[in-house]
């Protein structure tokens, strides 16, 4: 797998926004701050082209991004999409609704999703908010993926403990649950194969 491209693609507040099928698409959804954004930067090498921050609730649109690879000699394309983070806790019942409106218009009814990567930060636990989306997706039949996300924020041992425990908690084969972290480039090889066709 090799990124030859990637670039913005399209940014929607809502689905009269969302682009046209062009791509097998591939989203990304979790907590805020979770680094969802920060992620997906790492997995296409380009430190900026979806916006981070240290402040959560950074990411309330969803943003489209276009991402042309080379896999096995062949150049492929797919969308990456970057959704807003949930469970922000200074965000107004207003916005929480929004929130909820905004990715579930999207995942329901959007053909070309082929897969959902899940971020789960490695320092928390498992809450009702991953267990009800791992659900909610299973009956949809996408595909998901969890990545434990920032694992270099953790030395070694603690960090095997924290993964053998997430893993217990979350109702998913180990080989849809991979480690990640967007600043030590960790995992990033395995998450691209559990995401694009084999
Ligand atoms: P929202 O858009 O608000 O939902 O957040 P997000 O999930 O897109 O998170 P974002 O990528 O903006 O990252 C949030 C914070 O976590 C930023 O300060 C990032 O630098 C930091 N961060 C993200 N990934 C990593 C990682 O792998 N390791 C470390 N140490 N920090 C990370
Ligand atoms: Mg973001």
């Amino acid at each position: 797998m090799r990124v030859l491209e990637a670039k913005w693609h399209a940014t929607a507040a809502g689905p009269e926004g969302f682009p046209n099928p062009a791509a097998p698409e591939v989203a990304f959804l979790g907590r805020s701050n979770v680094g969802k954004s920060s992620l997906l930067n790492a997995l296409v090498n380009r430190k900026k082209l979806a916006r981070t921050s240290s402040s959560p609730g950074k990411t309330r649109l969803i943003h489209w991004y276009h991402v042309r690879y080379e896999l096995r000699a062949a150049a492929r394309e797919m969308l990456l999409v970057d959704l807003p983070g949930y469970g922000y806790a200074r965000v107004s019942k207003v916005e929480r609704k929004h929130w909820q409106g905004l990715v579930e218009s999207y995942l329901e009814d959007r053909p070309p999703l082929t897969a959902a990567v899940l971020l789960q930060d490695i320092r928390r636990d498992v809450s009702e908010d991953e267990t009800l989306l791992i659900d909610w997706l299973a009956e949809r039949k996408i595909p998901v993926v969890v990545a434990i996300t920032k694992i270099d924020k953790l030395k070694p041992m603690r960090r095997a403990a924290r993964l053998r425990a997430l893993k217990q908690s979350i109702a998913l084969p180990n080989a849809r649950i991979i480690a990640t972290s967007a600043s030590s480039k960790t995992g990033l090889g395995e998450l691209w194969g559990a995401v694009t066709p084999g």
